[in-house]
């Protein structure tokens, strides 16, 4: 399912996240400040204890726990350590000044 997530002009600077909530999902948006053109959609609550990210940091494109730090590749949901559980993350488009995100 696709589904609309904001507008372009809601979109978080590059390098900050902003939450959203819908579609029971609470999710995080951000921007990598080294390549502020790819838009990062992934669950807002931590895999390990679901701590909210959005209060964590970015390092790039990883963004850094609040909690106990783990880190995590924001695009991939990749975990920095292959035992941990990965991110979830959501495919997100732009089209003209809507961002949109498929929903599985
Ligand atoms: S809750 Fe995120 S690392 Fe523990």
């Amino acid at each position: 399912m696709i589904v609309k997530l904001c507008n372009a002009s809601e979109l978080p600077a590059p390098g900050a996240m902003r939450t959203f909530r819908g579609h029971n999902l609470q999710l995080c948006v951000a921007r990598p400040e080294d390549a502020p053109e790819r838009i990062c959609v992934f669950d807002n609550r931590c895999p390990h204890q679901g701590a909210p990210l959005n209060t964590g940091h970015l390092e790039g494109s990883t963004v850094v726990c609040p909690y106990h730090a783990w880190r995590f590749d924001i695009a991939t949901g990749q975990p920095q350590m292959p035992c941990d559980p990965p991110l979830i993350t959501y495919e997100a488009r732009q089209y003209d000044d809507e961002i949109f995100i498929r929903i599985p």
